[in-house]
């Protein structure tokens, strides 16, 4: 049963407040809900119904009075109220049962904590309630509870008053004087330490802010409050955003779903996203966390104060606000390395969806389970979409456009063409062309062909663009396309560009708008090679016609980071294509070696970019370069360079290991550091002549280092090596971190990525491990989405990978929908699989479509798949 954006109609009521009462239990909490409603037609309609799900209703009252059984039924849906009076008060009272919510949406206990999570439909799951987006009341919450067991009490807003109730019991009213929708509410009770801080706003406003740990996580939120007070000031920086209320909380549970949720002024996260400490964390952990505690932060005005009208919308918030995020971390560390992590994954996650039997538009037409849409094409590609207008318009004009959609919608639940019409408003300039980004799939193909004439000066560019189709989507459109271009000489320096009479400066912007456009430079006697898309301008694959001969030139000499690091990719990519059509050839060829030997010629003065540029492109990347993912020719062919290269540069990078060894800091030139010393060591380890020289260094890495970074990364070569018997490292690990689940999912997932057959046992063996537990979403993902990402185990020949991993899904669907959903779409790559392999997963799929009682998240999944075929 499909919801369908075109049937948006506004909701018949308004809830002008909403009172909740919660007596808190983990077994069974009764929740009294007072609701006042208002009609906003000028006749009441027929009924009204009140969205619910597992809710046990105990009473329901109307103005007071008992409703008697005619006036209402219950449905699958929720509770439909017959003659609904134009303003009425609702009172229900309900019981629900967190510790038996495996689910994780609505109300749940983890770890002897009561927490919830109601994005997208989860509040429904606690109370009857018009549980839509664009529904905004303001909320008063008085939660009761035993003080032994939840010491403290926390909900949305401002903390109102507090008391005792008899015999060991509290309770503590809070009140949101922000309208939001339901998906932004948040209780938490339980016992906690509690990290503080404050920060002052640009008004002089003073705030408090709260993380909200199990105590033997005391040490570890430092990070996360310094990263909350950079992104607060960075907000008022960049976009004049204040924060609005008198105190800013973030609680961290083992226990989520997701990464984590912007409840109104109470946050919760997976403590994956808020912990860190040396001896815990890797440096990529940091910068996750970092980039998270902002990303939620950011909502606070995208996705709170201007909420959404409907969940097709869900790129408004998600797109927008991982476009802040990404901008945020760039001004943080390292721009031209934070762009090429986030095309990285863009490419990694979100080409291949667009790609395959999942792919959808930016803004969805229709859906089943909305949760099913919290994809990288909603997020990463949405947040593509916000970064070509921001590129469009320049920083001011995008600023005097963020000004008049802030100032418009404040309060308000929008539309995504709101949100363009505001922009535009505020800009001068007209963007409606940007509406088709939000509304195609696909990744579009731009094809670029050029030519220069010496004796004139005239170079003249020609690109054209087209999408393929995809599933229900078979005729596309012209999108409007931003191509930031500069023109290289041949030592690279970036040469005046001039069109007709307009002098642009060393770098522009083009826009494509049509199937096929060109420009037409004079002025330019050396010859020029064009360095195109910098810095991914725009989210689309480039097919240059003279890549044999430009790619080697921009590998070396491109002064966009972003472009450098492409070419070198194309150059590592069309060498292993190569190597795999004729594997008889030698390898590195020149061009690589020569792009490779220009890298190691000189000390890595940025070690973060230099690492980077020397890690060759995934199995997963070069398998989407391939109409049929040749799964075994791709890993054999990648590990045949790995070695190549590692024998031909091996002094040097053994060199580079021993020189960039320092002791452990935190700034972006350590941890660049870091990881180029990493990437350096995995070379080494190939390197027949100092492979044992390199094992002992890993072995010693691993005992001594004083951080994770450093310990995980020798650890996961180690264990990773297949010629290497590592079961000491294995117990060692177990035996050093065992209590620590965080720490500890590395240990289950680390194991996964051996690439051998003998995996397949291991996996099962981990899923009856006594720290393994099917409710902790992180757990689960540690085994299963570590066992997917492996691909000679999971795509086994025999098909005995995805047999495996089925049965595994099929029993994680009747414990939580939400996770098996989610990582059971790595079954929608079958389409680009060979006939046995494609055979042996669509039987897989089917067998699981055939599951009694299937949730409606998996079954919209598995449908989908099956769809395509
Ligand atoms: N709004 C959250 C974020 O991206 C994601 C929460 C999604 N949860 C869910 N169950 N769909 O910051
Ligand atoms: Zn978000």
């Amino acid at each position: 049963q499909l919801v369908r954006h075109e049937d948006y109609r506004a909701p018949d009521y308004e809830i002008v407040a909403t009172a909740l009462e919660f007596w808190l239990d983990a077994d069974t909490t009764e929740v009294l809900a007072e609701l006042r409603l208002r009609c906003r037609l000028p006749e009441p309609p027929e009924y009204l119904i009140f969205q619910g799900e597992s809710l046990d209703l105990l009473e329901l009252r109307l103005d007071g009075q008992v409703v008697g059984a005619d006036r209402y039924d219950l449905l699958d849906e929720g509770l439909r109220l017959h003659h609904p009076p134009q303003a009425f008060t609702l009172n229900s009272r309900v019981r629900v049962h967190p510790a038996t919510n495996t689910q994780l949406s609505g109300l749940y206990a983890a770890d002897g904590v009561l927490l919830t999570q109601c994005e997208a439909e989860g509040f429904r799951r606690i109370t009857y309630y018009l549980d839509r987006p664009d529904c905004l009341a303001p909320f008063t919450v008085t939660l009761h509870a035993d003080r032994e067991h939840y010491p403290m009490l926390l909900a949305n807003g401002n903390l109102e008053a507090t008391g005792t109730d008899g015999q060991g019991g509290h309770w503590a009213r809070w009140h949101d004087p922000f309208p939001k929708p339901s998906y932004l509410f948040a209780l938490v009770a339980g016992r906690f330490v509690v990290e503080r801080d404050h920060f002052t706003t640009q008004s002089g406003r003073s705030v408090a802010l709260e993380v909200y740990v199990a105590e033997r996580y005391r040490d570890a939120c430092q990070r996360a409050l310094d990263s909350l007070k950079r992104a607060m000031a960075w907000d008022e920086r960049v976009y004049g955003r204040e924060y609005d209320l008198e105190r800013y909380m973030i609680v961290a549970t083992d226990s989520f779903n997701m990464g984590a949720m912007e409840n109104k002024g109470l946050n919760i996260f997976n403590t994956k996203y808020v912990l860190a400490s040396p001896e815990t964390a890797t440096d990529d952990d940091y910068l996750h966390v970092e980039s998270v505690i902002a990303h939620e932060y950011f909502h606070n005005w995208t996705g709170n104060r201007v909420t959404l009208r409907d969940w097709f919308q869900l790129s408004l918030k998600e797109g927008l606000t991982v476009f802040r995020d990404q901008e945020f971390s760039a001004d943080q560390n390292s721009r031209g390395v934070q762009r090429i992590a986030d095309v990285r994954r863009l490419r990694a996650a979100q080409f291949p969806e667009d790609a395959g039997p999942l792919a959808h538009p930016v803004r969805p037409d229709a859906y089943a389970e909305i949760n099913n849409f919290y994809t990288a094409t909603v997020y990463e590609k949405g947040a593509e979409i916000v970064r070509m207008i921001h590129t469009t318009l320049g920083p001011e004009r995008f600023r005097a456009g963020m000004d008049a959609y802030f100032s418009r919608f404040d309060g308000q639940a929008v539309t995504i063409e709101d949100f363009l019409s505001a922009l535009e408003a505020g800009s001068g300039c007209d963007l409606q062309a940007f509406m088709r980004w939000y509304a195609q799939a696909g990744t579009p193909r731009v094809e670029a062909k050029w030519q220069q004439d010496l004796e004139t000066g005239s170079l003249s560019l020609e690109l054209s663009q087209r999408t393929p189709a995809t599933p229900g989507q078979a005729d596309k459109t012209t999108l409007p396309i931003p191509v930031r271009v500069a023109l290289l000489d041949r030592a690279g320096r970036r040469q005046p560009l001039r069109v007709g009479n307009d002098d642009l400066g060393t770098e522009t912007v083009l826009m494509l708008t049509q199937p096929q456009q060109d420009w037409t430079f004079t002025g330019l006697h050396e010859p020029c090679v064009p360095s195109l898309f910098r810095g991914f301008s725009a989210p689309i694959i480039l097919e240059r016609s003279d890549a044999v001969l430009a790619e080697p030139f921009l590998a070396r000499h491109d002064d966009d980071p972003f472009s450098r690091w492409e070419n070198f990719q194309a150059l590592a990519i069309r060498e292993l294509l190569g190597y795999i059509a004729e594997p008889t050839r030698a390898l590195p060829s020149g061009d690589l070696r020569e792009a490779v030997a220009a890298v190691t010629s000189q000390w890595p003065e940025d070690p973060a970019f230099c690492a980077e540029l020397l890690t060759l492109p995934t199995e997963d990347y070069l398998g989407e370069q391939m109409e049929i993912i040749q799964v075994d020719a791709i890993h054999a062919a990648r590990e045949s360079l790995r070695r190549a290269l590692a024998m031909v540069f091996g002094d040097t990078f053994m060199a580079w290991y021993q020189g960039l060894a320092g002791t452990y800091q935190l700034d972006g030139l350590s941890m660049g550091r870091r990881r180029l010393r990493q990437v350096m060591l995995s070379y080494l380890l190939v390197n027949d002549r100092l492979r044992w020289e390199a094992i002992a260094l890993a072995r010693l890495q691993y005992a001594e280092a004083d951080n994770m970074s450093e310990r995980l990364a020798a650890y996961t070569l180690l264990v990773q090596d297949i010629h290497h018997d590592s079961e000491d490292l294995l117990m060692d690990f177990y035996q050093t971190w065992r209590h620590h689940p965080l720490v500890l999912d590395r240990w289950f997932s680390t194991q996964l990525g051996r690439e051998e057959p003998a995996t397949l046992h291991r996996a099962a063996n981990l899923l009856v491990h006594p720290d393994f537990d099917w409710r902790v979403p992180n757990r689960v993902r540690s085994v299963l989405g570590a066992f997917a990402a492996n691909p000679t185990v999971f795509h086994a020949a025999d098909g005995s990978g995805y047999r495996f991993f089925g049965e595994q899904i099929r029993h994680l669907d009747g414990i939580n929908p939400q996770t098996a959903a989610r990582l059971a779409t790595v079954l929608s790559r079958w389409p680009r699989l060979d006939a046995q392999r494609r055979g042996h997963m669509q039987g897989v799929i089917a067998e699981l479509a055939r599951k009694p009682a299937l949730s409606r998240d998996l079954a919209e999944v598995l449908s989908r798949c099956q769809d395509a075929a």
